[in-house]
């Protein structure tokens, strides 16, 4: 959506908010011995009290109110039994709406002190998105986000993910612009405008640059690569980009 009157920014920055505190509320609970079924109860929870909806239980009938995913899994893991371990690398994506206003957000992180790989790709998903944002300014090409991205993957020896993009978000949780690409994309064309409201969400993975749909129907999968990403909702404004979910 463009957002344009008061209460544009208002209502999104007010379900920015709401998604910002369930994901680090359930950052904060990831422990040893915690199931993904008790976690994503936590952000039902929140949903509820803070008169907010789970926007891929809402939109999509996802079996869960977050999606997270672990290790081999890259995104929209559904919660279950799955207990998690020390090590784990984990993402936790949230999104949803209130008054008719949606944001997304999603961070991976290590469980514990883990694998230094592990710690690295997750660094460098925040490296990128910082440096994705630098360029996220209205009447600046949307392409320059992604090659932010790529840039920094290689600087780093590492790649992104070609076939998980960024998307604009506001008045549904998935709208135009369709694809913000994690690569450059030469026929991207399309140019950022004010009031734009996007997520913003570089993948960053060890080597591997496709992933593949798992035969629940929803995980996102790689065969042997670590992936973790990094996601905000943004409005793009003429002073600087204002993000929601922090
Ligand atoms: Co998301
Ligand atoms: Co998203």
């Amino acid at each position: 959506m463009i957002a344009k009157t008061e209460e544009d920014f208002n209502g999104l920055k007010e379900i920015g908010k709401i998604c910002g505190e369930i994901r680090d509320e359930l950052v904060h609970c990831t422990k040893p011995g915690i199931t993904t079924k008790e976690l994503d109860e936590i952000a039902g929870e929140i949903f509820e009290k803070t008169g907010a909806q789970s926007a891929p239980k809402g939109e999509y009938d996802f079996p869960g109110y977050t999606c997270i995913s672990i290790n081999e899994e890259v995104a929209h893991g559904i919660p279950g039994e799955r207990t998690i371990q020390e090590g784990d690398l984990v993402n936790i994506d949230v999104s949803g709406s209130k008054n008719g206003y949606f944001a997304d957000t999603g961070i991976s992180f290590v469980v514990g002190k883990g694998e230094i790989i592990l710690r690295k790709i997750c660094d460098v998903a925040k490296e990128a998105f910082d440096a994705g944002l630098e360029q996220a300014k209205p009447g600046s090409k949307k392409s320059a986000l992604g090659k932010a991205v790529q840039n920094v993957a290689k600087k780093h020896g590492l790649t992104v993910i070609k076939n998980l993009t960024g998307h604009g978000v506001g008045r549904s949780i998935h709208e135009a612009p369709d694809h913000i690409f994690n690569y450059f994309s030469r026929w991207d064309d399309e140019i950022l405008k004010d009031g734009m409201v996007i997520a913003f969400e570089p993948f960053i993975s060890t080597f591997e640059e496709e992933v593949f749909q798992s035969e629940d129907g929803w995980t996102f999968l790689t065969d042997e690569s670590f992936v973790a990403q990094y996601e905000h909702t943004i409005i793009l404004t003429k002073e600087g980009p204002i993000i929601t979910t922090l």
